[in-house]
Order: structure tokens, then sequence, then C-alpha cells
């Protein structure tokens, strides 16, 4: 696995950062790979080894499922080499015919918000909690100068280099929390924070990770749940929220802004709110668990819980 990001380091070499920050990068990155603490590992692996070398004539990147296609006949183990990655969380994925038909149709945030972020072009772009990378293909069309994603799940990171075997995009998803990033790096023009705010138990302490990692005048893309009320309104879960483990603080989208203003961002643009609906996170082929529908109450107007449904906020600023 490890040589997966040879050409990777070599393109950080080039950069403005210090040997200290890419050693320290190699090294977590070393440690998490050859010590992994998921049992099911050796068999991610094995499925990502297994998968056949295929002469890839045309990406789309541009299309609501990230595509490859080619001339050649393909026998059926790419399929069976995808589907021991199962579960596939963020799609959907057209590799070869093989329709990887994901949990969330990951496409209608990228929908939603592509027009409204800012310009990825020859930019440094940082997506934190990266899943399998979808957003970092989809962000490869914009012709971004490096694409960086970091993820703890190894699971996600196997499929991201499965697809990766095939879109040859370049982008590159290291096996880190952003705990484990280095202090202060200063680096990107851009980080995607989507869909991780609210696993964080501290809430400030995320936004001041994520605002270490830009340059300044860099630009977040935060995408969290938040709950209707003004700058003072947030909800600290019971227990799970609409099943989840792990969910501990959802501000309003005034409180969010207002705790960004504190954290030095500025021009800060809320982009986006939306409920989500079953027809983006919803049960499939590929990710055969239950989805949403069950975790809502029998009318779907209120979680299980019987919290207000699950409405997700997209906000751009720039740090000061
Ligand atoms: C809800 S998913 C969001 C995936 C993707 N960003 C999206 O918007 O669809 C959250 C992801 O964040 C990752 N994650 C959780 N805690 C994290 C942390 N401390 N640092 C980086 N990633 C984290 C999880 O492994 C998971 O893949």
């Amino acid at each position: 696995m490890l040589n997966l990001y040879e050409k990777f380091w070599e393109k950080l070499e080039k950069l403005e950062l210090t040997s200290d920050s890419i050693n320290h990068l190699k090294e977590k990155t070393k440690e998490k790979l050859e010590k992994p603490i998921q049992g099911d590992y050796p068999r991610w692996l094995n499925a990502y080894s297994s998968l056949p070398n295929i002469n890839t004539i045309n990406i789309h990147l541009n299309q609501q499922a990230v595509t490859c296609s080619t001339d050649q006949c393909i026998d059926s183990q790419l399929k069976a080499s995808m589907q021991q990655l199962i579960p596939w969380r963020k799609g959907p994925f057209d590799m070869f015919g093989c329709y990887i038909d994901a949990e969330w149709q990951s496409n209608m945030k990228w929908d939603r918000i592509a027009s409204q972020i800012p310009d990825l072009e020859n930019k440094l772009v940082l997506d934190v909690g990266c899943g399998n990378g979808y957003y970092m293909f989809r962000m490869a069309e914009k012709k971004a100068k490096l694409i960086m994603g970091i993820d703890p799940g190894l699971l996600q990171i196997m499929q991201f280099w499965s697809i990766e075997k095939y879109v040859q995009s370049e982008a590159c998803v290291l096996p880190l929390s952003i705990q484990q990033m280095p202090q202060n790096l200063a680096l990107f023009d851009v980080t995607f924070s989507m869909g991780v705010f609210y696993h964080r138990k501290s809430p400030i302490h995320h936004l001041k990770e994520l605002a270490y990692s830009l340059k300044t005048g860099g630009y977040l893309v935060i995408e969290t749940l938040v709950i209707n009320g003004d700058e003072r309104a947030c909800l600290i879960p019971e227990n799970r929220y609409a099943q989840m483990r792990n969910v501990w603080f959802l501000p309003s989208v005034s409180m969010l802004e207002l705790m960004l203003k504190r954290t030095g961002f500025k021009n800060i643009k809320c982009i986006d709110i939306t409920t989500t609906s079953i027809q983006e996170q919803r049960t499939t082929q590929w990710m055969k668990f239950h989805s949403l529908k069950e975790f809502l109450n029998n009318d779907l107007t209120k979680t299980i819980e019987g919290y207000d449904l699950p409405r997700r906020a997209t906000i751009v600023a720039q740090k000061k």
C-alpha cells in the first residue's frame, strides 16, 4: 500500500511545506497502514489487489456517477472485488458498467454546492473526512493543483484506491484524522469539512483545526447538521440522533456563523440548507443495512428519537 503514496510525497516536496511536516504525514500514514486496527483490512487489501488491470479509455468526472469506460471486455472479477468493499456509503461510481449505487447519492449535494464554492483551479485543496473520495473526484474535474483527503476509515481508503486505480486523478487520501495533522500547516487554499463537525466533541476546536490548515485568505467549506433557531440555539442529543452514534453538537446556522467569526473567519456565507431526503440517503445493493427511512418515525416527520428531521447547511468562510 505504501508505494501508492510515493508520487504524492514527491508532489508535497515541491510545495512550501517543511520537511518536518512531510515526515510527520509519512510516519502517521505508515503507522496506520502497518498496524491497522480494523480486522477486515487484509480482506479489503486483497480485494484491491485482485482488481483487474484495465485500459481506461474514457473518464467522466462531471456526471452524477464518477465514470470510467473501456473498449476491453470486462470479466466478473471487477464487480467481485468491489463487492468485497461493501458497504459503499458515498457514490455513485460507474466502473466500466459496474454501477456502484452507494447509500448516499452524493451527486445531489455536489449539485447544490458546486457552483457556489470557491474556484479550485490551480489551488491546493484539503478534504477533511473525505470518505471514499467521491467529492475529491468531482473536485479533480475543476483542475485543482493538489487534492489531499484525510480520513481515518480504512475501508473508505481502500474504496478510494480501488476507484483511483482507474481514474488516475492524482488525488490522494491519507489514513489520518484531523487531530493527526501537523500543527498550523497554513498550506491550503480551500479546505472542505463535510459531515465531520457534528462528530467532533469539541466543535470550536474543530473550527480552529480547520483554520490552521488554511493560508490567510483561504476558504473553508463546512457542511454540517443544523437545527432551527437563532445564534443561541444548539442541540446536544441525549444519546443517538437518527440512530447515529457520535453525534455531539448541532448548532443553528446563526450559531455556526458566530462560531466561525470567533475562530478567525470573515466573509461568512451560507450557500445551502437542505433537509435530507430518503431519496438522497437509502438502502441499496451496495449498502444493505438500514438507512434514513428506518431512522425516522412512521410518518417520516421526525427522527426515531423525536428530533427534527436531519437538515444540513453548507457555509463558505474566508480565513482572516
Ligand atoms: C458523514 S461522513 C462524510 C463523508 C463526506 N465528507 C461527505 O460529505 O459525504 C464522515 C467522515 O468523516 C470521517 N471522520 C470522522 N472523524 C474524523 C476526524 N476526526 N478527522 C477526519 N475525518 C473524520 C469518517 O471516517 C467519515 O468517513
